[in-house]
């Protein structure tokens, strides 16, 4: 495993937070390896349960209960599909549906989540690609359309 000096550092940095506990570090070290590696491998349930010194069933059961963490990589471009209350009224769980199966073969270019609130309540269904937001995403044909500017 190859981290940088500047990743363990920021580490142990964050652990230095939680003196009573270090265990209480256990959330944030996970974002913070998210966010660095695109998820989280067994190799890193692993590393963050020697740095606080816990068992590894301690750190997985929290990467298995929050749907946040992945345990896989994910594709070049992160489609996000809300599904909170007015983006499901709105028909984000079809659009969701339609948009798995359109990705389905293109694991290495797409990955479609589930999301929680996207904050664009307004003008759902909500659909984020990246760091790009795109409101009112009604149709199948908006989402194809949303997704071929990534193709
Ligand atoms: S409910 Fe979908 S963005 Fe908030």
């Amino acid at each position: 495993m190859n981290l940088t000096p500047e990743f363990e550092k920021k580490l142990d940095e964050t652990i230095t937070h939680y003196p009573v506990s270090k265990r209480s570090a256990a959330l944030p070290l996970l974002h913070l390896w998210q966010e660095e590696h695109g998820f989280i491998s067994d190799e890193a349930v692993e590393f963050i349960a020697t740095k606080l010194e816990v068992q590894p069933i301690h750190i997985l059961e929290l990467v298995t209960f929050y749907p946040m963490f992945r345990r896989a990589p994910i594709g070049k471009h992160h489609v996000k599909v809300c599904r909170t209350l007015s983006c499901a009224l709105g028909g984000s769980h079809a659009i969701h549906e339609f948009l798995k199966k359109l990705t389905a073969a293109d694991g290495d270019k797409f990955t479609v989540e589930f999301v929680e609130c996207l904050a664009n309540c307004g003008s759902g269904p909500t659909l984020m690609v990246n760091d790009d937001l795109y409101s009112n995403v009604n149709t199948e044909e908006q989402a194809q359309a949303v997704l071929n500017k990534y193709s």
